[in-house]
């Protein structure tokens, strides 16, 4: 047992195999020629990077930025040059996991088109895709070239990356305010949150 918590990976594959093992028991591998048994899964594979996606959001939020101004000086690089950075990897790679699965999730649920033009009967899952959408392209094109200079990984003049992790932190927060009523769209299609 020990062993496989040594190992972040190991970890996983044992989430996986515990999961191999609820659809042996739920006889859920016979479904498996179904299309809706595929939008499912589809669903399930976007929740998990979204979820992977919006906690590092509420992490660096909740948690890194108001601690930064406590940790001693010396001490900063270890958030900045190895944890900042690795969040930052996962961060980015979720948020675009999250739309592509979003959106072949939409497309194979049939409301791609309708969702996006705001259309009655898909107005709220259009909306809170509008706003996953805004975030996705303010993590991609603000958040993630401004962070590369706030935290070095880009070298420019002091007074750049004071700004650029000025308007990072902004945008983080900005996107995690636009969270809120966004999850609450995405959850409120299909389970009468409107
Ligand atoms: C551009 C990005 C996104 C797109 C295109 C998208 C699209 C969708 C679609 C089409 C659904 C299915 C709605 C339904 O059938 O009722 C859905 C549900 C959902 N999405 Fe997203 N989404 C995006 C971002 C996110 C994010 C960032 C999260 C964060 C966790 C998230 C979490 C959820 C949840 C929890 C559901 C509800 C599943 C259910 O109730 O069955 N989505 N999304």
């Amino acid at each position: 047992m020990g062993a496989i918590f040594q190992s972040l990976g190991r970890t996983i594959i044992a989430g996986v195999v515990i999961l191999v093992v609820l659809l042996l028991a739920g006889n859920t591998f016979g479904r498996m020629g179904e299309m809706a048994y595929w939008t499912f899964f589809m669903r399930w594979l976007h929740i998990l990077a979204g979820v992977m996606w919006i906690g590092l959001l509420w992490y660096f939020n909740f948690v890194q930025t108001p601690s930064m101004p406590k940790i001693p000086d010396e001490q900063k690089p270890a958030v900045s040059k190895v944890i900042a950075p690795t969040a930052l990897f996962w961060f980015r790679w979720s948020a675009l996991a999250t739309v592509v699965t979003g959106l072949l999730l939409a497309a194979m649920v049939g409301f791609l088109v309708p969702a996006l033009m705001l259309q009655p009967g898909a107005r709220a899952i259009g909306v809170g895709m509008w706003l996953a959408l805004v975030m996705a392209f303010n993590v991609w094109f603000i958040i993630w070239p401004n962070q590369k200079k706030a935290l070095g990984i880009v070298q420019v003049e002091a007074a750049e990356k004071a700004a650029a992790a000025k308007l990072a932190g902004m945008t983080s927060r900005f996107n995690t305010m636009l969270s809120i009523p966004m999850l609450y769209c995405m959850a409120a299609q299909s389970h009468g949150g409107f």
